[in-house]
């Protein structure tokens, strides 16, 4: 989605609605390793990022129809843009799955979750709006339903989506993901600081997808080893992280975006940005998420060195950067 092209159509304003019956939540996330490999069933590693996140409040509309109220688009979902299409899908099919009335609903959507750079925005909206209209009509929505709906709509944001984006949006611990097979959470607890950083580029995952998709069609051969070593870097990282070697985590992180530059899907920008980080002093630094855009990750030993490091990542071009301190993850 693209920020600048913010939609209004609220001309006959719909008023705000003063009773608020149905609230939901999700959060943004953090891939470490094993994005897109995930996609064809290699094991990826990622942690939630709380600190960005959505709440969904549902009321009943003035009139019959049916309404979002949200900074990208204000009006009727009938009217919703194309690129909103995933959020229409899931409100649908969680009123047909659990067969609920389909009377005018006025959904009102708060996100601080940057939209477009592979932090998870779209499956994040998706999980709060399918949790708020649970809680509005008192049903019982289990994980396993909420995955479900969730990634039907990802699949009209995504095309091929591994299900991890629904999973972490929704989830409070870090996990070992792999497609199809039960998650696998566990605390990092880490003597080290991860920083993130947005390079402002609109990431476009879907886009990223398909290109990888098509490199396998023309040159299966070596997008399979590509994927093998990502999945030789994915398995030692998480035992890094179990040993809490955080100097061999960080090479492992490199190692994975030198294979991501491999499969297409890094931008000179965010090159620009994780080189940086190398120089500055990180063990390790790579894209996160979808890329072709979006952001980059860089591991640090103290938190001097991580500011120093989200500095020299800024220079480069990041529009913000985040620290987090892994000791507390
Ligand atoms: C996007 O955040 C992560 C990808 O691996 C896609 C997916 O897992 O569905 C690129």
């Amino acid at each position: 989605m693209n920020e600048n092209e913010i939609t209004n159509i609220n001309s006959d304003n719909e008023p705000r609605q003063a009773s608020i019956l149905g609230q939901g939540k999700a959060h943004s996330k953090i891939i470490l390793m094993g994005e897109h490999a995930v996609v064809y069933g290699v094991p990826a590693i990622a942690m939630p990022f709380k600190a960005a996140s959505v709440s969904v409040k549902i009321s009943p509309s003035k009139t019959n129809r049916s309404w979002i109220e949200s900074d990208y688009y204000n009006g009727p979902i009938s009217l919703m843009p194309n690129d909103m299409a995933n959020l229409k899908k899931v409100m649908e099919l969680m009123l047909d799955s659990f067969n609920l009335p389909q009377k005018g609903l006025h959904y009102r959507i708060e996100s601080n979750i940057p939209i477009g750079r592979g932090m998870g925005s779209s499956a994040a909206v998706s999980v709060a709006i399918a949790r708020a209209i649970a809680d509005y009509y008192d049903v019982e929505l289990s994980d396993y339903q909420l995955q479900l709906i969730v990634n039907q709509g990802e699949v009209i944001a995504h095309e091929s989506t591994s299900g991890l984006d629904t999973l972490m949006s929704s989830t409070n611990d870090p996990v070992m993901y792999q497609k199809s097979e039960q998650p696998v959470p566990f605390s990092l607890n880490l003597k080290a600081f991860l920083i993130l950083a947005d390079s402002g580029i609109e990431g476009q995952t879907k886009k990223a997808v398909a290109s990888v998709r098509q490199l396998f069609e023309e040159r299966p051969k070596f997008v399979k080893e590509a994927l093998n070593s990502i999945e030789r870097f994915v398995k030692l990282g998480y035992q890094a992280i179990q040993n809490r070697d955080v100097t061999e985590l960080g090479r492992l992180l490199t190692y994975n975006h030198y294979y991501l530059n491999q499969l297409g899907v890094s931008h000179p920008s965010l090159d620009r940005i994780i080189q940086a980080a190398w120089y500055a002093g990180a063990l390790g630094a790579k894209l996160t998420g979808g890329g072709l855009g979006g952001c980059a990750i860089a591991l640090a030993k103290t938190a001097k060195d991580a500011e120093l490091i989200a500095e020299a990542m800024q220079l480069a071009g990041a529009k913000q950067t985040w620290i987090l301190n892994l000791e507390s993850e």
